[in-house]
């Protein structure tokens, strides 16, 4: 099998040729696996079946049951449903005075957890006839852009995370003009009860990409609550300073869906976002989350061991 690897403005690559009739070689494997650590996501096209999805997804790690449970497919926890239809709750945003379900402000994933994974891929089962892009931004060049001065300053910084699934209420790298519209009952109180289950953890500021040496910017805007140690005023400023830089969208790409695309991120040197749907507009894809070796975050509270949430990963 012959796979042809093209690379895109800002960033990215686009992989086209795998062949997933039968489980995929060494080769072809490791080829797409460092088309993907060299340029933080690789989309993948023609991925036809949940088994090549895992298939593929092997590429990157071990697949292993998403944090947040519940939306994990009952006949295969291994992967998660991320679908906008006649099923899905009611949590309606307006940004930029469009309504939008299924709206994401930029983040990596689980960043709520001490120990956060290597990557995802997703794959579009139907993609939105109208929006439904996804948005990424690699924190490598963003790091770059920063002025020598400023990475200075936050050299050895630790930042503390704690989970808020309620997009309205995140203050950093968000849009001004974000309102919540309308939110089902039960979808405030999961939102809720997720913030007692994930306590608050810590994370560094800069991280160093394990392959490459490269370091990174690796601030999610949702999630993020502080510096530790900081005064929350001057918190505040950095982290909205900081914010704003990382979420520049001059420097992002998005991906608008075909169906049986897959695109894979590195959850360790790249951000993203999801623009949503118009309200009856329906979205159904799926999402592998990938194990990695990360060992730089731990909770806060020092009397909590990684492993207490391992039990919850698979309840
Ligand atoms: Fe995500």
């Amino acid at each position: 099998m012959t796979i042809e690897i093209t690379t895109f403005a800002p960033f990215g690559c686009r992989i086209k040729g795998v062949d997933f009739s039968a489980p995929l070689s060494v080769d072809v494997k490791s080829a797409i696996r460092q088309a993907w650590v060299d340029n933080g996501i690789a989309v993948i096209e023609d991925c036809p079946s949940d088994e090549a999805h895992l298939d593929l997804s092997r590429c990157f790690g071990e697949p292993q049951p998403a944090a947040t449970a519940k939306l994990n497919l009952k006949s295969n926890p291994y992967i998660m449903a991320l679908n906008q239809d006649e099923n899905t709750p009611v949590n309606l945003f307006e940004v930029d005075g469009e309504q939008r379900t299924g709206w994401l402000g930029w983040h990596w994933d689980q960043a709520f957890m001490p120990e956060i994974v290597r990557g995802a891929v997703l794959r579009a089962l139907e993609p939105a006839k109208i929006g439904g892009e996804t948005g990424f931004i690699h924190g490598g060049d963003a790091y770059d852009r920063l002025s020598p001065a400023m990475k200075e300053r936050i050299d050895g910084l630790d930042i503390v995370y704690h989970f808020n699934g309620a997009q309205e209420r995140n203050r950093f790298g968000y849009p001004k003009s974000l309102k919540l519209v309308e939110r089902d009952a039960n979808q405030a109180a999961s939102i809720e009860q997720y913030m007692n289950d994930f306590p608050p953890v810590v994370h560094p500021l800069v991280i160093t990409q394990p392959e490459s040496g490269r370091r990174v910017l690796k601030l999610s805007p949702m999630h993020v609550q502080y510096v530790l140690g900081w005064e929350r005023a001057a918190s505040d400023e950095l982290l909205e300073e900081l914010a704003e830089h990382l979420v520049d969208e001059r420097y992002a790409y998005f991906h608008s869906w075909t169906k049986n695309d897959a695109v894979a991120w590195d959850n360790w040197s790249v951000i993203h976002s999801a623009k949503g749907v118009p309200p009856g507009v329906i979205r159904r894809a799926q999402r592998t989350t990938i194990m990695g070796d990360y060992k730089l975050g731990r909770y806060l509270d020092e009397g909590l061991a990684l492993d207490d949430h391992a039990e919850r990963l698979v309840d």
